[in-house]
C-alpha cells in the first residue's frame, strides 16, 4: 500500500485496517508496469504545467513537482529506485517518492485527475510509439520480400490449390502475395493509431473535474490529436487495447501461414526450399537432421496471439461502465504481444533472408501434373470458339490420355491430339511452355512477367 511521508497510505484516514498482505502481494501490478515509468513521469510534467498555467497551482509548488519527478526518473533509469509491491502499481510508486522527496506539496499533482485517466494515457503514449515500431518492422519485411522478389521474375514454380499443383507461377508473384498481406497488417495497425491518438487526460475518475482545467493543452503537449468526448467511456474503454491485440494476432496468423507454407516447402517431399544454417536446428539424436525451428516457432507463437486477444474480450465481456481492477492486466497482455510480435517480425525477417530457393526442383515439380490444363483449354475456346465445357473435357481427355501412356504434355505429338480431336492444329504445343502460359497472365493482378514487374516499380517506390 502506498504511504506517504509519514508512512501513511494514501487512504490511510478512510480504510482503517491494513490491507490484506496477500492481496498486496497478487494485487500489485507494480512489476508490469514499472515499464510506463517514463510515460507516467511525462504525463504527470505535462499535467503540472498545465495546473500552473490555469492557475491551479502555485509557480514554487509546481517547479517543487518538477524537481521532485526529474529527481525519480532519472532514479529509475539509473536503477537506483526501489519498486516495492506495496506501491501497488506505477503511478502510486511515483506519488510515494515524490512525497519523500518534496513533501506535502507532492499532494498536488494529483489535483483534477485521477489514476483512472492516468493509466490510459501512460498507455496510449506507450502504444502510439509501440504501434509506430510495429508499422517499421512491418516495413522492414516488406523490403526484404520486394529484394527476393525481384531476383525471382523469372524463377517458375507450381501455384497450388488444396497444395496439388495447379497452374505455374513465378515465384516473384507468390512472395509479392506477402507485400500485400503485410501491407494490410500495417493498414490496420496504422487505423488503431486513430483511437489512440484521442487524450484521456483530465476526466478524472470519471465525471470530469470541478477544476478548470485545460484538455486541449495536454493534447497538443502530449501530441494527441484531441481530448475524448465522453469522461465515462474514456476510463471505461478498452477497444484499443482489443484493436493492438487483434492487429497483432492477424499479423502472426499471416506469419504462421508463412512459415508453414515454408516448413512444407523445406520437408524432403518437396525440397525446394533450403534453409541456411543459420536457422535450422540440430536433433539431439539424429545426427543427419536440420529442422526448420525458428519456422515452428513462428507458427507456434500465433496460439499465445489468440490467446491474449481471448483474454481481453473476455475481461471486457459483462464489464459496466466505468473503472474496474479487472482492467488493469490489460498492460500485462499488451506488453507480451507486443514483445512477442517484435520479436517474430525480427524473426521473420531473419528467415526470409537465409531462405535459398531450389529453382531446378521448383521447375522439375512445375513440369509434373499437367499444370498447363487450363492454358489448353482456354485456347481451345479461343480457337475455336468452344464452350469452355466443352474444351474442358477435350482437354481432361488428353490429360487421361497422358496418364494412361505415362507421358507428360511435352512429349505429345500431334497427331495424338488429333486422335482426341481433328480440329485441333500444331500451334496447340505452344500452351504447354510454362514461360508461355505466365506470360499469358495479363489480366490485372495476375502472374505475368509484365504485370510483376510493374508491381515491383510501385511497390519500389511505396516503400522508398
Ligand atoms: N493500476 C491500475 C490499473 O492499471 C491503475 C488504475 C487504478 N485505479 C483505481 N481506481 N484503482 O488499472
Amino acid at each position: 500500500m502506498t504511504k506517504n511521508k509519514n508512512n501513511q497510505s494514501v487512504w490511510s484516514s478512510r480504510i482503517k485496517k491494513n490491507k490484506s498482505t496477500l492481496f498486496e502481494k497478487i494485487g500489485s501490478s507494480i512489476n508490469i508496469d514499472k515499464r510506463l515509468y517514463k510515460e507516467d513521469i511525462n504525463c504527470s510534467l505535462t499535467h503540472v504545467d498545465m495546473l500552473f498555467r490555469q492557475k491551479i497551482i502555485s509557480f514554487k509548488v509546481k517547479n517543487k513537482i518538477f524537481f521532485g519527478l526529474n529527481k525519480i526518473k532519472n532514479e529509475i533509469t539509473k536503477k537506483k529506485f526501489i519498486f516495492k509491491n506495496r506501491d501497488e502499481d506505477i503511478h502510486m510508486s511515483i506519488e510515494r517518492r515524490l512525497h519523500e522527496i518534496i513533501g506535502d506539496d507532492a499532494g498536488f499533482i494529483h489535483s483534477g485527475r485521477s489514476r483512472n485517466d492516468q493509466v490510459v494515457t501512460d498507455l496510449k503514449v506507450w502504444m502510439k510509439e509501440s504501434t509506430n515500431q510495429i508499422i517499421s518492422y512491418l516495413r522492414s519485411n516488406q523490403k526484404t520480400i520486394l529484394q527476393l522478389s525481384e531476383k525471382n521474375i523469372y524463377t517458375i514454380m507450381p501455384g497450388f490449390t488444396h497444395l496439388k499443383n495447379a497452374q505455374p507461377i513465378s515465384l516473384c508473384h507468390y512472395l509479392l502475395a506477402y507485400i500485400e498481406i503485410f501491407e494490410r497488417d500495417k493498414k490496420r495497425f496504422e487505423y488503431n493509431l486513430k483511437n489512440l491518438n484521442e487524450n484521456p487526460l483530465g476526466v478524472a475518475a470519471l465525471s470530469g473535474t470541478s477544476f478548470n482545467i485545460d484538455r486541449n493543452y495536454t493534447t497538443k503537449k502530449l501530441n494527441f490529436s484531441k481530448p475524448t468526448n465522453n469522461s465515462i467511456d474514456t476510463v471505461s474503454d478498452r477497444d484499443f487495447v482489443v484493436d493492438f491485440i487483434y492487429a497483432s494476432s492477424m499479423c502472426s496468423m499471416h506469419i504462421s501461414r508463412l512459415s508453414e507454407e515454408l516448413i512444407i516447402w523445406n520437408s524432403d517431399g518437396f525440397k525446394l526450399v533450403k534453409l541456411n544454417d543459420r536457422i535450422v536446428t540440430g536433433s539431439s539424436i539424429m545426427p543427419q537432421k536440420k529442422n526448420p525451428d525458428p519456422l515452428e516457432y513462428l507458427r507456434g507463437q500465433t496460439g499465445i496471439f489468440y490467446g491474449n486477444l481471448v483474454s481481453m474480450l473476455t475481461i471486457l465481456k459483462g464489464l459496466p461502465l466505468s473503472y474496474f481492477k479487472d482492467l488493469q492486466d490489460d498492460k500485462k497482455l499488451i506488453f507480451e504481444t507486443f514483445d512477442n510480435l517484435k520479436n517474430c517480425l525480427l524473426l521473420t525477417n531473419e528467415v526470409l533472408k537465409n531462405i535459398i530457393f531450389n529453382k531446378k526442383n521448383m521447375l522439375e515439380l512445375a513440369e509434373k501434373g499437367f499444370l498447363t490444363a487450363t492454358d489448353l483449354a482456354d485456347y481451345i475456346v479461343k480457337k475455336h470458339n468452344y464452350p469452355f465445357r466443352k474444351s474442358y473435357n477435350l482437354t481432361a481427355k488428353i490429360v487421361n490420355f497422358c496418364e494412361k501412356n505415362n507421358k507428360s504434355f511435352k512429349d505429345l505429338k500431334i497427331n495424338e491430339i488429333k486422335k482426341i480431336d481433328s480440329q485441333l492444329e500444331n500451334d496447340i504445343l505452344k500452351v504447354f511452355d510454362l514461360n508461355n502460359s505466365i506470360s499469358s497472365k495479363k489480366s490485372f493482378g495476375g502472374t505475368s512477367f509484365d504485370n510483376i514487374k510493374k508491381m515491383i516499380k510501385k511497390y519500389k517506390k511505396e516503400l522508398r
